[in-house]
């Protein structure tokens, strides 16, 4: 039986660093509203760079980091709520921007469980066809879809990407995995780019809603309970305990979140990576931010078990139990 495993990580994010100073400048918030109700200091914002080129970025990283190019790529997957378009996909553009010819590409859309998604989706394809490796990238310009007088959403997300490559192989690495969603909560909680139908045959024309609009506190209740019971499901997949876990790698949403979720699991804080206060909320590019950015750091050991886990818009949610 064939294993899958992570190989390389990599990342692309915009230069430009907004501060909370800065975006007090811009609707009536302030640094101290903002690092308490949430733990974002700053976050990148990109000044033209669209989802493609931020991900063809990650993916490049990636790519140097597991010592491949990009013809060695049979499968990519862009996990994004933010496409540069329809069609085209994102994937398809990143594949022609790295020049993955041999590839075949295309998007998923789970907002910030996304990258997940793309994860347990690529590894059932890599174990059931005679593809090798999958690239999968969350990458997404949130700051495109923000309504940017609107303090209650704007101050919250950021710009960015994150990959990585998977390879199947003898070697353990993708220990379990599991995806799931609830669309009965979806529009009321969290809505973005709203399309309604506009043709000469319709009589009640229903204007557009192309930004973000959120009820942060209905995602917020649902997240601290989904987070714990995600991590509690893939280890009980995978037969393993909390005590197995070096570190859990949860969806950069808010700080807020991670302390309930931390507390129900009754774990300390610091077995939880987060790198929020630099990046903010970026949605699917939020978990590859981090596990490359503790991989290149040098936290990662071989044989450390990490849980990867995500929640977002849809409603939707997912875990990962990763042998590194
Ligand atoms: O990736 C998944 C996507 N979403 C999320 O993860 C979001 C989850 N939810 C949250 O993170 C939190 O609910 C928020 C950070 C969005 C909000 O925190 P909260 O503690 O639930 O605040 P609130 O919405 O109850 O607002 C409290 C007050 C309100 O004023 P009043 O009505 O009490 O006078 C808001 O108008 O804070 C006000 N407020 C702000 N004040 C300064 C809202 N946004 C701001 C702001 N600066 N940026």
């Amino acid at each position: 039986m064939s294993c899958i495993r992570i190989v390389g990580t990599g990342s692309g994010v915009p230069e430009s660093v907004v501060t909370n100073d800065d975006l007090s400048k811009i609707v009536e918030t302030d640094d101290q509203w903002i690092s308490s109700r949430t733990g974002i200091k700053e976050r990148r914002i990109s000044q033209g760079e669209n989802t493609s080129e931020l991900g063809a970025k990650a993916a490049m990283n990636a790519l140097e980091d597991a010592g491949l190019t990009a013809m060695d790529i049979d499968i990519i997957i862009v996990a994004t709520t933010t496409p540069d378009s329809f069609t085209p996909s994102t994937a398809c553009i990143v594949q022609d921007i790295i020049g993955a010819k041999k590839a075949y590409a295309f998007d998923v859309s789970a907002a910030c469980s996304g990258f997940i998604y793309g994860v347990n989706i690529a590894t059932k394809m890599l174990k059931a066809g005679d593809e090798k490796r999958a690239l999968i990238i969350g990458a997404e310009t949130l700051s495109k879809v923000l309504d940017w007088n609107d303090r209650s959403t704007c101050v919250l997300f950021g710009d960015g990407a994150g990959a990585v490559v998977l390879e199947k192989g003898e070697e353990e690495g993708i220990l379990a995995s599991t995806i799931g969603s609830d669309g009965t909560l979806g529009r009321a909680s969290l809505s973005c780019g709203i399309f309604n139908v506009h043709n000469p045959f319709v009589k009640d024309d229903i204007e557009d809603k192309i930004n973000m609009a959120m009820n942060g506190r209905e995602i917020f209740r649902f997240a601290v309970n989904i987070v714990p019971q995600a991590v509690e499901e893939v280890l009980q997949l995978a037969g393993k305990k909390l005590e197995d876990v070096k570190y859990i790698i949860p969806h950069q949403a808010n700080l807020r979140i991670v302390e309930g979720a931390a507390k129900k699991l009754d774990l300390p804080l610091e077995r939880f990576y987060m790198n929020l206060h630099k990046y903010g909320n970026t949605s699917a590019a939020s978990i590859p931010l981090a596990l490359d950015e503790m991989n290149k750091n040098g936290l990662l050991q071989k044989g450390d078990n990490l849980v990867l886990v995500g929640f977002g818009g849809g409603l939707t949610w997912g875990s990962l139990l990763i042998k590194w």
